[in-house]
C-alpha cells in the first residue's frame, strides 16, 4: 500500500479446517470498509470456499440491497495437464498473470490457499509480504509448526511446514525484498478450558522466537462463523436487518477479535486504529 503494488497477504497452512478462508474474509471486507481496494486470489480451486463466499455476499447484496462492499475476486484452477512440470508451469503463468492485473489496481491482495501442500499452495506462498497461519486451538494442530515432547512440552523440531516458510523467507532475501513477516493466529478458542489455553501459550511463545512468527490473539468459538457463510457476510457486516440478525455481545467480541487481528497484521498505511 506504499503506491508500488499492493500489499500481499496469505492465508495458509497445511490442514484443513483451520480457518483460513473465515480469516481470508474476514481481513478481506475489513479493509474493503476502511476504503482500501480489496481484491481476493481463491488458490484452493477444489473447495473455492472463498470464491463461494464472495459470491454468496454478491447475491446477498442485490436480494437485499445492503450496503456493503464486495471484494473482486479471481480463482486460479488447477491444471488439466497430465505432464506435472507442464502443468506446474501452466499454473504459475495462470497466478503471475492475476497477480500482475490486480496488484496495479488494488492496495491489498487477499490470497486464500488449499490445506495441502501443492503446487498452487506453494506458488501462494511465494508470493506472501504477510503470511498469517490460523490453527485450531489445540496440541494436535501445533504439530502443524513443530514437534513437541507431549510430556514436558519442550519443543524437539520445527514442521516441514516450517521449514517451507523458512524456504520462502529466504528467497525474499534473496530477491532483496523485505522480510515476509509470519503471523500464527490461534482459532476456535474455548471459552472454558482454559488449562489448554495456558498450555497453548506458553507453548507458542516459545516456538514464536524460536521460528520467527508473531502471534495473533484470534478468534473464539463462535458458531455465528458458521451460520454467516451462506450469505458471505462477515462479523464486520452486522447487524444486518434482512437477515434478522442483530448484535449480540458475542458478535461485539468477535468484531473486536476481527479488528486485533488486523492490528496485529501491522499492514502498511493502517493505522493501529482499525474501525
Ligand atoms: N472461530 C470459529 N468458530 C466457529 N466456527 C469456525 C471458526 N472458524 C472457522 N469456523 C468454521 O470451521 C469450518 C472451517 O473453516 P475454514 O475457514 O473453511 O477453514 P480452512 O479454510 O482452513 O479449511 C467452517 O465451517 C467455518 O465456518
Ligand atoms: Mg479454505
Amino acid at each position: 500500500m506504499t503506491g508500488t503494488g499492493a500489499h500481499i497477504i496469505v492465508f495458509g497452512n497445511e490442514k484443513g479446517g483451520s480457518g483460513k478462508t473465515t480469516a481470508a474474509m474476514h481481513i478481506a471486507v475489513s479493509l474493503a470498509r476502511m476504503g482500501k481496494r480489496v481484491a481476493a486470489i481463491d488458490l484452493d480451486s477444489r473447495q473455492r470456499s472463498l470464491t463461494r463466499q464472495l459470491e454468496n455476499r454478491a447475491a446477498f447484496k442485490e436480494r437485499s440491497g445492503a450496503d456493503i462492499a464486495v471484494p473482486q475476486s479471481y480463482v486460479v484452477a488447477r491444471s488439466n495437464l497430465k505432464s506435472l512440470d507442464e502443468g506446474a508451469a501452466e499454473e504459475a503463468r495462470k497466478f503471475a498473470d492475476i497477480l500482475a492485473e490486480v496488484e496495479t489496481q488494488n492496495d491489498c491482495v487477499i490470497i486464500d490457499t488449499p490445506g495441502s501442500d501443492t503446487q498452487l499452495s506453494r506458488i501462494g506462498h511465494a508470493a506472501a509480504d504477510t503470511l498469517v497461519t490460523p490453527m485450531n486451538d489445540s496440541f494436535v494442530d501445533l504439530d502443524l509448526l513443530a514437534r513437541i515432547d507431549p510430556q514436558s512440552l519442550e519443543i524437539q523440531q520445527p514442521s516441514v511446514y516450517s521449514d517451507f516458510v523458512w524456504d520462502c523467507r529466504k528467497k525474499r532475501l534473496m530477491a532483496r525484498k523485505p522480510a515476509l513477516d509470519w503471523i500464527v493466529m490461534r482459532n476456535r478458542i474455548s471459552s472454558t478450558d482454559t488449562r489448554n489455553k495456558r498450555r497453548m501459550s506458553g507453548v507458542l511463545d516459545k516456538l514464536s522466537e524460536r521460528i520467527s512468527f508473531r502471534v495473533a490473539p484470534g478468534f473464539g468459538e463462535r458458531i455465528i462463523f458458521r451460520e454467516l457463510f451462506p450469505h458471505g457476510l462477515t462479523m464486520m457486516d452486522l447487524p444486518q436487518k434482512a437477515l434478522g440478525i442483530s448484535l449480540s455481545m458475542s458478535h461485539v467480541a468477535a468484531r473486536q477479535e476481527v479488528r486485533e487481528l488486523l492490528q496485529t497484521l501491522k499492514l502498511p498505511g493502517i493505522g493501529t486504529k482499525v474501525g
